[in-house]
């Protein structure tokens, strides 16, 4: 809208809803030709875009302007046909409904180039991947395809469709397009056989004989040269200079995505030229002759089923003889021609089929769709037969839609606002659609009534059943109903239907002949075979059409021409008159505009105005609609002049909407001035919200990349701690990575010979596993059933509960003597045990076990105080160790206790006995003469330690290491473990980093 009004003087205005003058046809032209002139050839009404035909190319369809229109607002920018497809595709994807754009406007008006923008657009803006781009591709590929096959050059249009083409486009969820679809309506099949002065036959006729490579024109028996076929020579224009039939031949040729597809179109092609060239001659009884049968050897050599009989050329012409003998020269050209029409159009059939086939969504899924109608506009020849009565009735039931449609979104829209209503009078076509479709009184019944009647039916008759039937119908008129004055207008064989666009008077010459279109279906029964009547398959076919369109969202493109000469810069008033009043387009613009000129959304309309009112500028913080109020009080607007909408303002006068935008633009000037401080303001402002937001961005990612190294340090130590123990979900990733280790160098340091047992890398302990594994192998693999079932199985250490953490040989001294007896100390999670190969001898539990002595000196001696009121046991235990210090610190981890403090040592009530420390020359234990057990720790040791010899009556004097006093083991495990993760985190950080720099290399 800010362009359109903005520019409006220079321009014209670019929706027509803003037109003062809304009703004058003149001012409509005059805008029009206003624009034209300028090359704009987009104008809206509403949402309705009309574009007028430029005969030149614009450079408005770049992909620079396809980026431009992504995704902006309909109003935000120039009319555009990018904006009416972003908008109908933004739509579909918001509301997740079906679509159409309904493209419209008489030959040469430029409705297929829209539809091909339509689909360039989709093609570059939706996202893609490689199997949509396969889908793309192959609608795009489609439009050189079908228009070889269903174009040709009239004399309104170089390239005139001679066909109507429905193409639905098939988005999924995420707005990808997934697959394609295209109904194709009517295809002027006579074109075939006859073309007017100044027409040619259907393009691909002329591109194969043009441009078909020798070998190809060879194997189909052509020449090259279009002369040469009475099919392509009877309009007399087979060059044309605006047409280069060997370069499009190469592009349908590459966009005939299959082999087979290939050949068939070609030999159908050439078959049907070949049977142009057939020609009869009467015998003496009067029945048509083949002169030549050349061609049509030729032509039932493409037969496949001929070919499979292996016919031989001269079965073939007994055959045709014996086939074609009941015919009259006459009857064998219309078989001829009719079996050509049939074959051309039952391949174009087939051939929308396979393209069908090849843009098949094959995913079931929810899709939506934008359906693309290309559709041929209404037609008013000097003589308009048959076919301009097919067209003008799709037309007029194209016309219903469209204004049922329009009225009704209309309606909806002012309901959905609480908008009262205001009846807008306009003509409704129903009449005219019944006048022609209705069941026995429709002209299209009387028509097949006609070619179903025995007896002699005409094209005459037909035309005297017309007038009895509708006689008094105020739409039709013949040369026998007709006034006085309107009889001189119209020929005796002529009826006129008076359309909503006007007038159209149809010659009835050909109307049964073309409806029946009749084949020989059995040429040796020389029967004639009704295929179906071609105008009631017409209008089932179209009020399917009306069906899928109702049942979806309409956005319509309305083509004009702006001259009958195809020549750039020219506008002509009266023919876009014409065009202006057939489309209906007057009458599109009074609905539209029933009540108001405008409406606008709340929040858009707040956000362009808001510099016109003090209370609204810089910032309004309520709501949109209350600040709209707001501002139309400030700005003067009367309580007619608008009204207030659930989401939208709507204003009834486009002047109303113009004062607002004149007195936007002076305010917009003003505002310039102080606009560069306060940009500055607003840019220093917005840099430091963003290099706060920035900075949070980053501190919580380096907070995220922390926590990660804190948890995956955290795991390696819970790993490293536990690489002992069975594997746990704590230590499998640490042995995992040891092992992984292990590999890794052994990779690099494999030993020279395999049977060097030496150089072989030293397995990690977690590793010893599979070396054990490799033993079981040697001696098991193959030779006992259950091993591969052993091999996943982790072998441990011992597979008992109680099993043994620590055993250390000892010397054992009796209670009674002091005897010196070897065993062994072994300690478990719960008790230390004293053995004699194998033979439990005394088990003390740590939970009974009061304390444990050692001496000051260097001696090896430790007591286990064992409380003298447990009756299993036999009193203290003493022992002599050669590893002491080991043994005391195992136990004080297994058991979780510290030995820490003096304590005297007793033997049970009434066996007490003494044990004496001393220091000496040497080392030794022995039982002295007075009973005592004599421990004599080497003298120098001690000396150097300063230690004093003890008495030789009492225990006091020994050592400091005694328990219990649990209390302090866990701060020391605490401090051990401390300094353990500082070196692992050192140690990691320090791998972490040489691995990131090996990385950044
Ligand atoms: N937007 C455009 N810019 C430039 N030239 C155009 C444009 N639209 C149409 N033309 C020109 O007009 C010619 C006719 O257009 P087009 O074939 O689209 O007409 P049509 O409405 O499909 O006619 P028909 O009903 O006969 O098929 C094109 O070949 C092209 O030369
Ligand atoms: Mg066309």
């Amino acid at each position: 809208m800010e362009g359109a009004l903005t520019a409006r003087d220079r321009v014209g205005i670019q929706d027509f809803v803003l037109l003062d003058a809304h009703t004058s046809e003149t001012a409509f032209l005059d805008n029009l030709k206003k624009r034209f002139s300028e090359d704009l050839i987009y104008t809206y009404i509403g949402t309705l875009l009309v574009s007028v035909n430029p005969y030149k190319e614009l450079d408005i369809y770049s992909k620079k302007q396809m980026d431009i229109y992504m995704g902006v607002n309909f109003f935000e920018l120039p009319p555009h046909i990018f904006a009416l497809a972003d908008n109908a595709y933004h739509t579909m994807l918001a509301e997740a409904n079906n679509h159409f754009i309904l493209i419209s406007g008489e030959s040469g008006a430029g409705k297929t180039e829209a539809s091909k923008k339509i689909l360039q657009y989709y093609a570059v803006s939706c996202p893609s991947t490689t199997l949509l781009d396969n889908v793309r591709d192959r609608m795009l590929l489609s439009n050189p395809v079908l228009e070889a096959f269903g174009n040709s050059k009239t004399l309104k249009n170089d390239n005139s469709s001679r066909f109507g083409k429905y193409m639905d486009i098939q988005f999924d969820i995420q707005g990808d397009a997934v697959g394609g679809h295209i109904l194709g309506y009517l295809l002027e099949k006579s074109r075939v056989v006859h073309q007017n002065h100044r027409e040619r036959n259907f393009h691909i006729f002329y591109q194969l004989v043009k441009g078909g490579e020798e070998d190809l024109l060879h194997q189909l028996g052509l020449e090259s040269n279009c002369q040469h076929y009475s099919y392509l020579v009877q309009g007399e224009c087979a060059n044309v200079a605006s047409i280069n039939d060997k370069n499009d031949w190469k592009t349908v040729r590459n966009a005939l995505f299959c082999d087979d597809i290939h050949s068939i179109a070609y030999w159908v092609i050439a078959s049907v030229l070949h049977l142009g060239n057939v020609q009869f001659e009467p015998d003496s009884k009067g029945y048509a002759t083949l002169n030549n049968s050349a061609e049509l050897l030729w032509l039932l050599g493409v037969n496949v089923q001929v070919l499979q009989e292996g016919l031989t050329s001269r079965k073939i012409e007994a055959k045709t003889d014996e086939v074609l003998s009941p015919f009259t020269v006459d009857h064998a050209i219309y078989a001829r021609d009719a079996l050509a029409k049939a074959i051309y159009g039952r391949t174009f059939t087939w051939l929308v089929n396979k393209i069908n086939d090849s843009m098949e969504n094959k995913d079931s899924s929810c899709k939506t769709v934008i359906g693309l109608l290309d559709i041929y506009g209404f037609e008013v020849f000097y003589v308009n037969s048959f076919e301009q009565f097919c067209i003008n009735y799709c037309n007029e039931k194209l016309q219903q839609l469209f204004i049922q449609l329009t009225l009704k979104s209309e309606q909806e829209e002012y309901e959905a606002e609480n908008i009262g209503w205001e009846p807008v009078q306009f003509f409704n076509n129903k009449i005219i659609c019944d006048l022609v479709e209705e069941k026995h009184r429709g002209i299209i019944s009387v028509l097949d009534e006609e070619c179903l009647r025995p007896g002699e039916a005409t094209d005459l008759t037909f035309l005297e059943r017309l007038e009895e039937k509708l006689d008094s119908h105020p739409h039709f008129v013949t040369h026998k109903l007709a006034d006085k004055k309107t009889r001189k207008t119209l020929e005796r064989g002529d009826f006129r239907l008076l359309h909503y666009a006007g007038e159209v008077t149809y010659c009835v010459v050909g109307f049964l002949s073309k409806n029946n279109d009749l084949l020989y279906r059995n040429i040796k029964d020389v029967s004639l075979q009704v295929s179906t009547h071609v105008a009631s398959q017409f209008k089932s076919s179209l009020l399917g059409l009306t069906d899928i369109l109702m049942s979806k969202e309409p956005w319509y493109v309305r083509c004009l021409k702006s001259n009958e000469s195809q020549q750039p810069g020219q506008f002509d008033d009266v023919l876009v008159r014409h065009q202006v009043k057939y489309l209906g387009l007057m009458e599109h613009l009074r609905v539209r505009r029933a009540g108001f000129a405008y409406r606008c959304r709340y929040d858009v309309f707040l956000q362009r105005y808001k510099p016109l009112c003090p209370a609204t500028w810089p910032y309004w913080r309520g709501v949109a609609a209350e600040g709209v109020e707001v501002l139309v009080q400030h700005l003067g607007y009367l309580p007619d002049e608008y009204k207030m909408g659930r989401t939208k303002i709507f204003i009834r006068h486009p002047r109303t909407l113009f004062a607002t935008e004149d007195a936007f633009e002076v305010c917009k000037h003003d505002l310039g001035k102080d606009r560069k401080t306060k940009i500055n303001q607003e840019v220093l402002f917005i840099s430091t919200k963003i290099e706060t937001c920035w900075r949070g961005v980053q501190a919580r990612k380096a907070k995220g990349r922390r926590q990660w190294a804190v948890k995956v340090i955290k795991k390696f130590i819970k790993g490293y701690m536990a690489r002992g123990e069975a594997k746990t979900t704590d230590n499998s990733e640490y042995l995992a990575f040891v092992r992984q280790n292990y590999l890794n160098r052994l990779k690099d340091n494999l030993p020279k010979m395999v049977l060097d047992k030496t150089s072989w890398l030293t397995p990690p302990p977690v590793l010893t596993e599979l070396q054990l594994k490799g033993i079981t192998s040697v001696i098991f693999k193959g030779k006992k059933d259950s091993y591969p079932q052993s091999v996943s199985q982790p072998y441990v250490d011992t597979r008992i509960s109680q099993y043994i953490v620590y055993s250390i040989p000892i010397v054992k001294y009796d209670r009674n003597g002091f005897k010196a007896r070897p065993r062994q100390l072994i300690l478990t999670q719960t008790a230390a045990y004293v053995v004699d190969d194998a033979k439990i001898k005394q088990r003390v539990l740590y939970t009974t076990l009061k304390g444990v002595s050692v001496s000051t000196l260097s001696d090896g001696i430790i007591i286990f105080h064992i409380p003298s009121e447990d009756d299993k046991q036999k009193g203290d235990l003493i022992m002599q160790c050669d590893h002491l210090f080991e043994a005391l610190t195992k136990l004080s981890v297994v058991a979780n206790k510290i030995v820490h403090s003096v304590t005297i040592a007793s033997m049970k009530a009434g066996k007490e006995g003494i044990v004496e420390f001393s220091s000496g020359q040497e080392s030794m234990v022995y039982k002295d003469k007075n009973g005592h057990l004599m421990v004599v720790s080497d003298a120098v040791t001690a000396a150097e330690r300063g230690l004093v010899a003890c008495s030789q009556t009492c225990l006091c004097c020994l050592g400091q290491l005694l328990w219990p006093l649990p209390h302090n083991l866990p701060q020391i495990w605490d401090q051990a473990r401390a300094q353990l993760v500082r070196i692992t985190c050192f140690l990691l950080t320090f791998i972490l980093a040489a691995r990131r720099m090996s990385r950044l290399q």
